[in-house]
């Protein structure tokens, strides 16, 4: 802002802005006051809707580098070269808790990645964690409604956390890796970053692979345990945000190591899981990590509303060379994040600094509505035109996927070894004692809050299936603090 007097938002100057304009003195308010009337109404707009899940987030810009040659599986041009760099900006977020909610919770982290190519922004939207709760898009708004507050009570509600999860077995695997120590990061900082789904990478000859994504974390993974979070969400509800602004103003730049699972096309009908299906990992026996990248974040924004609130992500941006897949969970996903931009930021909200793309421009023909800045001027707005008009590639950004069979409410296709409990079993089983000891009395104190018998008894099911010393454990200390 240039140097000067205070002005309205129209840029007349501005006299008092102490005292509002009266008639006499000590008599009622004029409405001849438009300062203080346009004070009063923009006041009362600053708030947009917040997200409905991750509302409360940080953010920060970087550079992500190729350090890996991936063109044998990838045709997107900003992993064409070892070396080559592309701006990115992150969002990091807490998923159940309001936008004033504490950060040092028990909640898996978002990890949301923009990276502006020259071939337009390509978004992946994922957590610090390879797996989710569910595998259906269908599922969510139900899981999310257990997850914030109950609609008569106001609060977060045991029963329905517990209840959901014990009717919903495939959450096993992901409810045994969040109550584990990885449960609550120390920081954004001090965490890993998934993909999560499985994507489409397509090569120029054509071929197909399926892929995931890992960030690994090149500070180290940093934990708390539940009592130091509870401390900490007391002192500091802002411990996350502020620990990434400072980290970066002090120049020390996080920076995550980056790697990718290959699996070729061919494999994916036979592989022991299904590889779409969400609440599953690819071993890295059968799919070792191919590093491929190296992402640092370097930069702060400078203004949160309008470059962390206002981002925008969505699993729904790719770029050529990549795409989705059939996977259920993402498929729902390329719908609900453009729609939730609609509706929380505008029509407009691609047009913003922090979400346009920075190496290319978008050549749309779509025009007006809510604060359209005018940016296409005079050009025809349809096409095919005989002016010089933006035109279609008639290349696909990714391969296409061969389907058999009907339509219907199909029940996600199991593989040779799916089933719900396999993977948290195997979980438990990796850990340490000491882990598995707080695994159980992290659980069991969650369990002691749920209300009836039947709920608690049906979600200690789920993890006596899983594995049997796991069960006999969380059912003891849920039966030592329940009574
Ligand atoms: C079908 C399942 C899901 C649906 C319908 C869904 C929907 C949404 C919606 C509506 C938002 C708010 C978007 C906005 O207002 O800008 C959001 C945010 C987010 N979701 Fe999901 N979500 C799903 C599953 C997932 C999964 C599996 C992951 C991670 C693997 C994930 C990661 C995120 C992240 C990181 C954000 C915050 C993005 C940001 O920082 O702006 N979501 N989700």
């Amino acid at each position: 802002m240039t140097q000067g007097p205070l002005t309205t938002e129209a840029g007349a100057p501005v006299a008092d802005n102490q005292n509002s304009e009266t008639a006499g003195v000590g008599g009622p308010v004029l409405v001849q006051d438009q300062l203080l009337l346009e004070k009063l109404a923009h006041f009362n707009r600053e708030r947009i809707p917040e997200r409905v899940v991750h509302a409360r987030g940080a953010g920060a810009y970087g550079t992500f580098t190729v350090t890996g040659d991936v063109t044998p599986y990838t045709r997107a041009k900003f992993l064409s070269e070892v070396g080559k760099e592309t701006e990115v900006f992150l969002r990091f977020s807490t998923v159940a808790g309001n936008l004033g909610a504490a950060d040092a919770v028990r909640d898996p982290r978002g990890f949301a990645v923009k990276f502006y190519t020259e071939e337009g922004n390509y978004d992946l939207v994922g957590n610090n964690t390879p797996v989710f709760f569910i595998r259906d898009a269908i599922k969510f708004p139900d899981f999310i409604h257990t997850q914030k507050r109950d609609p008569y009570t106001g609060s977060q509600e045991a029963d329905n956390v517990f209840d959901f999860w014990g009717l919903s077995p495939e959450s096993t695997h992901q409810v045994t890796w969040l109550f584990g120590d990885r449960g609550i990061p120390a920081s954004y900082r001090h965490m890993d970053g998934f993909g999560s789904h499985t994507y489409q990478w397509n090569n120029e000859a054509g071929e197909a692979f399926w892929v995931k994504y890992h960030f690994k974390t090149d500070q180290g993974i940093k934990n708390l345990t539940a009592e130091e979070a509870e401390i900490l969400a007391g002192k500091d509800p802002d411990s996350h945000q502020r620990d990434l602004r400072e980290a970066i103003e002090r120049g020390e730049y996080p920076s995550w190591t980056v790697y990718v699972q290959i699996m070729p096309a061919a494999e994916a009908a036979t592989y022991r899981f299904n590889p779409f299906d969400l609440t599953k990992v690819w071993p890295h026996a059968d799919y070792p990590l191919v590093e491929f990248g190296k992402l640092e974040l370097n930069r702060n924004p400078e203004n949160i509303f309008a470059e962390v609130e206002q981002s925008i992500f969505s699993p729904a941006h790719f770029v050529p060379g990549i795409g989705p897949s059939p996977d259920k969970m993402l498929q729902g996903r390329l719908f609900a994040y453009g729609d939730a931009h609609r509706y929380r930021v505008g029509i407009n909200a691609d047009h913003l600094p922090v979400n346009r793309p920075h190496a290319t421009e978008a050549r749309t023909n779509s025009r007006d509505g809510h604060l359209y800045d005018g940016r296409h001027k005079g050009a025809k707005n349809y096409e095919p035109n005989s002016f010089g008009g933006p035109f279609q590639t008639d290349r696909p950004l990714w391969q296409p996927v061969a389907v058999t069979g009907v339509t219907g409410e199909s029940v996600t296709p199991v593989h040779a070894e799916d089933n719900d409990f396999v993977q948290a079993g195997n979980l438990y089983r990796l850990m340490s004692e000491d882990e598995k000891e707080r695994l159980v009395n992290n659980l069991a104190n969650a369990l002691s809050g749920v209300t009836r018998d039947d709920i608690a008894e049906r979600a200690i099911n789920n993890f006596r299936q899983a594995d049997g010393d796991f069960g006999k454990r969380l059912e003891a200390a849920v039966q030592a603090l329940r009574g």
